[in-house]
């Protein structure tokens, strides 16, 4: 059983991890408008990425007794001036994300659920990941400035991106 404290922490960042697919649904129309098909993919890889983080506490949350209450989502924003712009929004997101995270763990803390406290140590893990992904590609965009080719060759690159599902555990 869990107390009622952690499920609603819980249940509250099952929707932070959705409004994250979202938001990244979102990118993956913007690039696909730009003509971008690689940045495109890379969201998509994203969006997939959020999709199992949220599964994954749905799941711990049902394992443990709990409750599923899924929350509303807000409407992401739509529109970036440019890559670079768009992957800084992406960046400043994870740097929220990895505080609500810690915020998690806070509550884990305070109600002494250690079976939480271990679950969450693969989100935190992860958060460190997901923001060096991010800061990587925007040191690289502010690099290329208004460089076409450039652009493209990271495009290229972002193109390769494949997911690979999560052992979240
Ligand atoms: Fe679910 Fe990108 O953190």
């Amino acid at each position: 059983m869990i107390s009622e404290k952690m499920e609603a922490a819980i249940n509250k960042q099952i929707k932070d991890e959705m409004y994250s697919s979202n938001l990244y649904l979102s990118m993956v129309a913007y690039f696909e408008n730009l003509g971008l098909k690689g940045f495109a993919n890379w969201m998509r890889v994203q969006v997939q990425e959020e999709n199992a983080h949220a599964m994954g506490l749905f799941d711990y949350l049902i394992s443990r007794d709990g409750r599923v209450v899924l929350e509303t989502i807000d409407k992401p924003p739509f529109e970036w001036s440019s890559p670079l712009e768009c992957f800084e929004a992406v960046y400043r997101h994870e740097q929220l994300v990895t505080s609500l995270i810690n915020e998690l763990v806070d509550v884990a803390e305070e109600v002494k659920d250690r079976a939480a406290i271990s679950f969450l140590q693969w989100y935190i893990k992860e958060q460190v990941e997901e923001e060096a992904n991010c800061s990587e590609i925007c040191a690289k965009l502010k690099l290329i400035g208004s460089d076409a080719n450039a652009l493209l060759l990271i495009d290229q690159e972002l193109g390769a991106r494949t997911y690979v599902a999560p052992v979240i555990a």
